[in-house]
């Protein structure tokens, strides 16, 4: 998988993905990342990349012209399954959503910024406009960076153990069950004996209900969903 990712501020984007899992799913050659400065197509002399808004009020715009420049010399590259604005008034990311992106072979993640960005943009290039919560944040850098996390994890042979992200919070609507490690009594705290006992049905079923016990107490919407 491609995916290339369109910004103001690259430099936020470059240490989420040099450490672990993104890190290794680069240098395995399963996912490669290419960010871009839109600064750098900015057409004008000092390189300006927002105006004021047309019929006045407050904050800036981000101008078209730079953003759609560089989308077009990508595109002219190769073909794009999707091309994502984050947004926090795009549809709510969730598992379903890494799922599907995890399927494609071109993305490319367009990061908003100030008031927003000229509407002509989203009318004319983007395919798919994503929030990943009902909250603001100064840019769209960190929210470009959640969803490429959760997408790149998802790629065949990423993870170490082939079934370690099927069995993640949300692949089954459910939420994770709790899990343990060494030492078994830590201060008189002490791992549930189930979990020694050897017997893996035994265990499948005692977090299968664990699993619902905590779903229903934290995410009782997550049993509404399709
Ligand atoms: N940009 C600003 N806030 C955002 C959010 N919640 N999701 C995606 N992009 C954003």
């Amino acid at each position: 998988m491609r995916i290339d990712i369109l910004t103001i501020f690259p430099g936020m984007l470059e240490a989420p993905f040099e450490h672990s899992i993104i890190k290794r799913a680069k240098e395995k050659g399963l996912a490669e990342i290419h960010l871009h400065d839109i600064r750098e197509y900015a057409n004008n002399k000092h390189r300006r990349v927002d105006d004021y808004p047309y019929g006045g009020g407050s904050g800036m715009v981000m101008m078209i012209q730079p953003i759609a420049d560089c989308i077009e010399q990508l595109k002219s590259q190769r073909d794009y399954d999707e091309i994502i604005f984050t947004t926090p008034d795009g549809e709510v990311f969730n598992q379903n959503k890494a799922n599907y992106l995890s399927t494609l072979t071109n993305i490319m993640m367009l990061c908003g910024h100030y008031k927003g960005i000229d509407e002509r943009i989203r009318e004319n290039y983007i395919t798919r406009e994503i929030s990943i919560g009902d909250y603001v944040l100064s840019g769209g850098e960190l929210a470009t960076a959640v969803i490429t996390d959760s997408i790149v994890r998802l790629l065949p042979g990423v993870l170490g153990d082939e079934t370690s992200a099927l069995s993640d919070s949300f692949q089954n609507s459910l939420l994770s069950p709790p899990v343990y490690t060494r030492p078994y009594d830590y201060k008189g705290l002490k791992v549930p004996n189930i979990l020694l006992s050897g017997d893996d049905k035994k265990i499948d079923d005692w977090r299968f209900q664990k699993s619902l016990e905590r779903t229903r107490l934290r995410r009782p919407d997550l049993f509404d969903e399709e």
